[in-house]
Order: structure tokens, then C-alpha cells, then sequence
């Protein structure tokens, strides 16, 4: 049977959530992600230090025994952080902070309602070396929800590195070919994270034969000459831009079937074999180390993990649910038959 070992990956974006709901799902990030950047969009938001450094602590706690699993912290970016949050962030370990332009996505109400008055906030994170991780999507209610973020690349990505052009920018869970294209044509400086549903899906999984709410998440899925820009962004010349960032995203089954259903994809149980099988089917099985262990470690400046996973060519049935805290979660290809498992050690 064909098998594929690979240094262990790292999930460069992922909800945990807290409580009971982060007991129920950070163990399946755990199995096989040697390290995950955490998202700091709880109720209240992560956004000041001692915040962050409680919240790793209930993350450690909730890991199963052995875990080499190290998650990695983030601040949620609000009009009130300051050039010495940035400085307290850095010198706690703290390595991003996180973006969400207020309004744009599930618990981003506290989100930045102008980044061009926070120059000075990101001007000191370039200097202190930290990340600058972007829900990159307008909330300008007259912008049609497909076009918020190729619009956010020209209202506040381009005009933003720009002023800061030394900042260090993870262009979050890109969905359109003319992020791929920005992130290609800036400098070392800019990359980008790459879901498993924005390269396996377009926006006719989400809406033909009835709207299908475990589809849809945010940035909403795309056309398909999108999603083919991001399977040749991810396996192309500048592939080494692009990295792992599932934005697993786990809410309860019945608030996602829901006549206002809420966003966000729950991928991270079965994240690195769906990869996998979308790097195959594009004929680039190759290019799938890089893109999950190798191209965010290095981007982070962190080591590659020590660990490696092996993968195997053998189907697995994806549960219709799990346990989700006192509720269930419907994950990513939920009864559906997905080509490749890892082998278990
Ligand atoms: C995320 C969530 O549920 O926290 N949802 C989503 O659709 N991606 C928030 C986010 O990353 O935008
Ligand atoms: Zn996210």
C-alpha cells in the first residue's frame, strides 16, 4: 500500500474555542499537528496578554496525555491595542496578532473599525519581528459579499505595505486568484494560509441543490477559476509562499443548520488527509511537505518539527458528527468516504 512520510505539519490557523467545546475537538489538532496557531476570536476576544497566557494554559491542560502539540499565541487586533501591547506580546512569547476588521466574521465585533490609525501599532510589530495575520475582507455593506476581498486588497492590504513595508503579513485563509496574485507578487515579507475547502470546493458546493450550511464559512467560497488560482498558488513556482491553515472552525450542528446559519468549516479531524488528497488529485503529491510542515515554520522562524506522521493510501469513513462540549459538530466531508489515513504509530 502506497505510503507517504512527511515531517510532522503545523496548523497555521485554528479555532480551538474554550471549555468543554475546546475538550471535544483540541485532541484531533493534537494527533497529528505538531504545532497550531491558536485564533483569539472568543467571547470576550483574546487581546491582551494575561488573556492569551490563561488561554494556552487551559489549551495545555485539555491535551491528552503525551502531546507534543505546542499551541502558539495570538492577539486579537481592537482600536485599543497599543505599540506597548506589541512590546508586553513579544517579550511573553506571544508571536501574532490577528486582525478581524470589525463585522466580518463570527465574534468580530470587537474587531478594528480604521487599521490605518493603528500605523503606529503595526509599524511596532515590524520592528519587533511579530506577525500581522489578516481576516482579509471589507465589511463595507456595500461591497457584495463575493468581491470583500479583492476589495480589501486594494482599500487596505496594497495601502498598508505600502506604509509599512517591512511588516510581516499572513494574508489569512486566501480565497480569490487576486490574493494569490498579490501575495506572489510582494516581497518575502507576505504569504499566505490555504484551507482544505477553498482548494476542494467552489461556491456552486455551497448553493446548487440547496443551500448547504456546512459549506459556508468566510471568506465564502468562490467561483471555480478562484479555487483553481489557489491549487496553482499552492503547487505553482511560488508555492513556497503558501502554507497549512486549515481555519478549522467548529460550531454546534444545529447552529449552522439554522435559518441564520453561522460560518466555519470543522476540518481538523481529518485535515491533513484531505490535503493529501487534494495535492494528489493535482497531481502534486510532491509539494504537499512543503506546504504543511516546511513553508509556515520557516515563515514563523521557527524549527520544522522533529516528529514526521506517515500517511497511508487507505480510505477512511469521516463520521457524520462528534462530540462537540453538550452538542455535536458536523466535520468536513462528514459521511463521506476520504482517500487517505495516517498511519498510526
Ligand atoms: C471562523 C469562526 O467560526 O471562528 N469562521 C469562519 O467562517 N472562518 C472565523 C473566521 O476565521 O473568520
Ligand atoms: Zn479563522
Amino acid at each position: 500500500m502506497q505510503t507517504l512520510t512527511i515531517i510532522q505539519p503545523d496548523d497555521f490557523h485554528l479555532h480551538l474555542r474554550d471549555g468543554d467545546a475546546m475538550q471535544s475537538v483540541v485532541a484531533y489538532s493534537a494527533r497529528q499537528m505538531g504545532r497550531a496557531l491558536i485564533m483569539p476570536n472568543l467571547k470576550p476576544p483574546i487581546s491582551t496578554v494575561a488573556q492569551a497566557l490563561a488561554y494556552k494554559k487551559r489549551i495545555l491542560a485539555a491535551l491528552p496525555e503525551n502531546s507534543n502539540f505546542q499551541p502558539l499565541m495570538s492577539l486579537y487586533l481592537t482600536d485599543k491595542t497599543t505599540v506597548e501591547t506589541v512590546r508586553e506580546a513579544k517579550a511573553a512569547g506571544i508571536v501574532a496578532f490577528k486582525l478581524y476588521p470589525a463585522g466580518a466574521t463570527t465574534n468580530s465585533d470587537s474587531g478594528v473599525t480604521d487599521l490605518f490609525k493603528l500605523l503606529p501599532v503595526l509599524q511596532e510589530m515590524a520592528e519587533q519581528n511579530m506577525l500581522f495575520l489578516t481576516h482579509g475582507e471589507v465589511t463595507d455593506p456595500e461591497i457584495d459579499i463575493f468581491d470583500r476581498e479583492a476589495v480589501f486588497i486594494e482599500r487596505v492590504m496594497k495601502p498598508i505595505l505600502a506604509k509599512v513595508p517591512n511588516l510581516k503579513v499572513v494574508f489569512e485563509h486566501i480565497t480569490t486568484a487576486q490574493a494569490a496574485k498579490l501575495v506572489c507578487e510582494s516581497g518575502d515579507n507576505v504569504a499566505a494560509t490555504v484551507t482544505p475547502q477553498h482548494l476542494m470546493y467552489n461556491r456552486n458546493h455551497l448553493l446548487v441543490g440547496g443551500v448547504r450550511p456546512h459549506f459556508y464559512c468566510l471568506p465564502i467560497l468562490k467561483r471555480e477559476s478562484h479555487r483553481q488560482a489557489l491549487v496553482d498558488a499552492v503547487t505553482g513556482s511560488y508555492a513556497h509562499k503558501f502554507f497549512l491553515g486549515t481555519d478549522s472552525a467548529p460550531h454546534p450542528k444545529n447552529a449552522k443548520e439554522n435559518a441564520c446559519g453561522c460560518a466555519g468549516v470543522f476540518s481538523a479531524l481529518t485535515a491533513i488527509e484531505l490535503y493529501a488528497q487534494i495535492f494528489e488529485e493535482n497531481n502534486a503529491l510532491d509539494k504537499l511537505e512543503a506546504f504543511a510542515s516546511k513553508n509556515g515554520a520557516r515563515f514563523y522562524g521557527l524549527p520544522e518539527n522533529s516528529r514526521t506522521i506517515t500517511l497511508i493510501k487507505q480510505s477512511q469513513k469521516v463520521p457524520e458528527s462528534v462530540v462537540f462540549g453538550d452538542n455535536e459538530v458536523v466535520p468536513m466531508c462528514a459521511g463521506q468516504e476520504i482517500l487517505w489515513s495516517i498511519q498510526e504509530a
